[in-house]
C-alpha cells in the first residue's frame, strides 16, 4: 500500500458492499473478444432493442424547443399526470399524479424508499436469490438486509408465511419483485394482498418492484392482461403500498435513466424532501423523451417486442432443459431463466468462467443474487435473437460433449 492509501480512511460500510460478479463476467467476455473471439452475450439485464423511435424523436423535438433546466425533484407535472393515466387505463386503478413522483431510474426511487423508511439497524426482509442492488441500498443506509431463502415451492418469491417467520422487532420494509430478476417468476395480485396485510399488521411497509412489468408472457398469473383481461398493478392492493417502476424495461430506456415510485400519501412530502436534496432533479431531457411512451404507437412498438422476447423465452426454455439444466419454474415474465445446472457442475461460477473462456458464451452465476445455493444456478438472459440463442446451445452443447 502507498502512503497516500494508508492514510486514507475508507467508510467500514464498505466491506459489506459486494462487486456484481457479472461485471466481471463482462471483463472477461472483454478479454476473450479482444482475442479476436465471439462471445454470445447471455449475462447483460437489458435486450438488444434500441429506445422506440417515437421517443428519440420526442427527445429531439425537446432538445430543439424546450430549456434544459431543472425540474420539480418530483418530476414534470405532464409526465406525473400521464403515469397517473397509465394506471386508470392499463390497471384500472386510481392513482393520482400527486402520489407519483418521477426519479433517475427505478434504482432512485429504491433508494428513497428506504432512505424514508429506514434507521440504522431497521431490517428489510428481501427474497434469496433477488436483485443484488437493493441489499447494497439497504447496507449503505446503515440497515440490515435479511435475505429469506426462497425456492421453486413459492415460485421464488417471498410469501407471507416467510416473511411473517422471519420478522422481527427490527422489520421495517417487506419487498418483492414480480416479476424478479434473476428468476422472471411473478407473485399474484392475491399474494401481494396478503403480504401488504402482514406489513400493516405488523406496521411496516410492503415495497413491490414493478420494473419488469409488461414484459410478461403467460397470462394465468399476475398483471399481463389477455385480451378482455385486466393487468394488475400491485397499487390496487392499498395506499399504503410502494410501487417502484421504470422507463428502463418495457420501455428499452436503460440509459435514460428514469423511473417513478408510486408512493402512500403520507410519505410524499418526505421523499420529496429527500429527492430534492440528493438528486435535484430526474434528467429533464429524458422526462420529455419518456412522455412519448404511452402514446399507442410506442405502446405498438414495446408491445412487438414483447412478443419477440416471449418467442426467446420458448426456444430457450426447452432448450436447456435439453442440455441438461433444470428449469423447475417456468419463468413467466421479464428476460430471465434461472437455470439449476447441479447435474452439470458443482460450481456454477467455475462452470460460467470456463464457457466463456472456452466455449465463447456468457451467462450469470448464481452468486450475485444471494447466499442460497448459488452454486448450483446461472442466470441466463434472453436479451438476444433466436438465432443468438441458437448458437449459444449448440456451443454449450459442445462444451459438454454432447452428441
Ligand atoms: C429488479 C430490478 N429492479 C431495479 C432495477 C434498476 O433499474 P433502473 O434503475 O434502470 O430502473 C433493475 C435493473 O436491472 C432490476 O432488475
Amino acid at each position: 500500500m502507498n502512503d497516500m492509501a494508508s492514510r486514507l480512511r475508507i467508510a467500514a460500510r464498505m466491506a459489506n458492499i459486494e462487486p456484481f460478479e457479472v461485471m466481471e463476467i463482462q471483463t472477461l467476455a472483454r478479454e476473450v473478444e479482444a482475442q479476436g473471439r465471439d462471445v454470445v452475450h447471455l449475462e447483460i439485464g437489458e435486450p438488444d432493442f434500441t429506445t422506440p423511435r417515437p421517443v428519440v424523436e420526442a427527445a429531439k423535438r425537446a432538445l430543439d424547443s424546450k430549456p434544459m433546466f431543472y425540474t420539480s425533484a418530483m418530476g414534470l407535472a405532464e409526465l406525473r399526470s400521464a403515469i397517473s393515466r397509465f394506471y386508470r387505463d392499463r390497471y384500472h386503478v386510481d392513482v393520482p399524479a400527486s402520489r407519483i413522483i418521477v426519479t433517475a431510474g427505478s434504482s432512485a426511487a429504491l433508494l428513497l424508499a428506504f432512505g424514508v423508511l429506514l434507521d440504522p439497524d431497521d431490517e428489510v426482509l428481501l427474497s434469496d436469490p433477488g436483485y443484488p442492488c437493493n441489499r447494497h441500498f439497504v447496507r449503505t443506509l446503515g440497515g440490515v438486509p435479511r435475505l429469506v431463502p426462497v425456492g421453486p415451492e413459492t415460485r421464488y418469491q417471498l410469501t407471507a408465511g416467510p416473511a411473517r417467520r422471519h420478522w422481527t422487532d427490527r422489520t421495517r420494509i417487506a419487498m418483492v419483485a414480480t416479476p424478479s430478476n434473476p428468476t422472471g417468476t411473478m407473485v399474484t395480485p392475491e399474494e401481494i394482498a396478503e403480504m401488504a396485510c402482514l406489513c400493516r399488521d405488523k406496521g411496516g411497509t410492503l415495497v413491490v418492484d414493478e420494473i419488469y412489468h409488461g414484459l410478461v408472457y403467460d397470462d394465468e398469473i399476475g398483471p399481463r392482461s389477455a385480451p378482455g383481461r385486466q393487468a394488475r398493478s400491485a397499487a390496487e392492493a392499498g395506499e399504503d403500498v410502494i410501487v417502484i417502476n421504470s422507463f428502463s424495461k418495457y420501455f428499452q430506456m436503460t440509459g435514460w435513466r428514469l423511473g417513478w415510485m408510486v408512493a402512500p400519501p403520507h410519505l410524499v412530502r418526505d421523499i420529496e424532501k429527500l429527492a430534492q436534496n440528493l438528486f435535484i432533479s430526474p434528467s429533464t431531457l429524458a422526462q420529455h423523451a419518456a412522455l412519448a411512451c404511452f402514446e399507442p404507437e410506442t405502446i405498438a412498438i414495446v408491445e412487438e417486442r414483447r412478443a419477440e422476447l416471449d418467442r426467446r423465452r420458448r426456444y430457450l426454455i426447452p432448450a436447456l432443459e435439453a442440455l441438461g439444466f433444470g428449469v423447475p419454474v417456468v419463468p413467466q415474465g421479464a428476460f430471465y431463466v434461472y437455470a439449476d445446472c447441479s447435474r452439470l457442475t458443482r460450481d456454477s461460477f467455475a462452470f460460467a468462467r470456463e464457457l466463456l473462456t472456452k466455449a465463447g458464451v456468457a451467462l450469470t452465476p448464481g452468486k450475485d443474487f444471494g447466499q442460497n445455493e448459488p452454486e448450483r444456478h446461472l442466470r441466463i438472459a434472453y436479451t438476444q435473437p433466436v438465432a443468438r440463442l441458437e448458437e449459444a446451445v449448440a456451443r454449450i452443447s459442445q462444451f459438454l460433449g454432447k452428441p
